[in-house]
């Protein structure tokens, strides 16, 4: 072998030698996933849950609409008494006294027109609290049933669900009266809620509170000027009231 032979054949075999210690054979088998890929994969899980909870709107049905703005501020919808009593009456009250408010003849008296609906408001908060039996005259007729409790001691509604389904009573069907505030019910539930015995038509009249200043839209005096329809509501003075039973 020639020396020039030689030094090509040993060149040869370092440059093998050189690629032999960087690429290993390929074998079979698994080898492990390499540490650095959990580690992203990690980061990776944690930036999609950060991203969720920052612009996920608490997977809110409205996040699918396309201009959600998960940091619009939240408008909490504030129910009137009025609405919220018209729902419980329907749920809780028609079924006797009928979505009309006109009662059903000889059995379930009319609430519409009713002056026990529309006149002092502790006589009804009473009604509504301990329920009403025995003989009672509601616009001119007579009728003589059970009325049941809604109070503790009856089918349990909240002073602010009494106090939503009296406005709506006294504010529909041509009933004009003030509303009667959950204030004013926490107070009538506190006083009565304890009783558990139903009034009757005589002893719910008695011993009235004066009526609690509230927003009737009777208090304003009406202007001369003031068209028909916005006149004063017919709400009875106590004295008017008491004649009207
Ligand atoms: C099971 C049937 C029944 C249900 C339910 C009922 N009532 Fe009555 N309600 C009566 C009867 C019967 C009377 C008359 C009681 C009597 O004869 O002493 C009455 C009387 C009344 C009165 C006084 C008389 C009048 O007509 O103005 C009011 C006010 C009244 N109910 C309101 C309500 C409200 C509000 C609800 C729902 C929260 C309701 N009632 C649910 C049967 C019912």
């Amino acid at each position: 072998m020639s020396d020039e032979q030689h030094t090509k054949d040993n060149g040869e075999q370092e440059l093998h030698d050189a690629l032999m210690r960087e690429q290993d054979e390929p074998s079979n088998g698994s080898s492990p996933v390499p540490i650095f890929i959990l580690f992203l994969f990690a980061a990776l899980c944690f930036w999609g849950g950060v991203y969720l909870i920052q612009y996920g709107g608490h997977f809110h049905k409205e996040a699918y609409t396309f201009d959600y703005n998960p940091y619009a501020e939240v408008v909490v919808v504030q129910v009137s008494l009025f609405d919220r009593g018209a729902k419980i009456y329907n749920a809780q009250c028609s079924a006797c006294h009928q979505a009309t408010g006109l009662g059903i003849a000889g059995a379930f008296p009319p609430l519409a027109g009713s002056g026990w609906v529309t006149d002092h408001q502790e006589s009804l908060a009473r009604i509504l609290i301990n329920g009403l039996n025995g003989p009672i005259e509601v616009a001119g007729k007579q009728y003589n049933g059970n009325m049941p409790a809604f109070g503790p001691n009856g089918l349990n509604l909240k002073p602010i669900e009494i106090a939503g389904v009296l406005t709506y009573i006294r504010q529909s069907w041509g009933n004009q009266a003030s509303e009667l505030t959950e204030a004013s019910m926490i107070a009538y539930m506190d006083q009565y809620g304890s009783r558990g015995t139903p009034w009757t038509a005589q002893e719910v009249v008695l011993d009235l509170s004066p009526e609690p200043v509230s927003a009737a839209p009777a208090a304003e005096p009406v202007p001369a000027d003031a068209p028909a329809l916005e006149t004063a509501p017919t709400e009875a003075a106590p004295t008017e009231a008491a004649a009207a039973h």
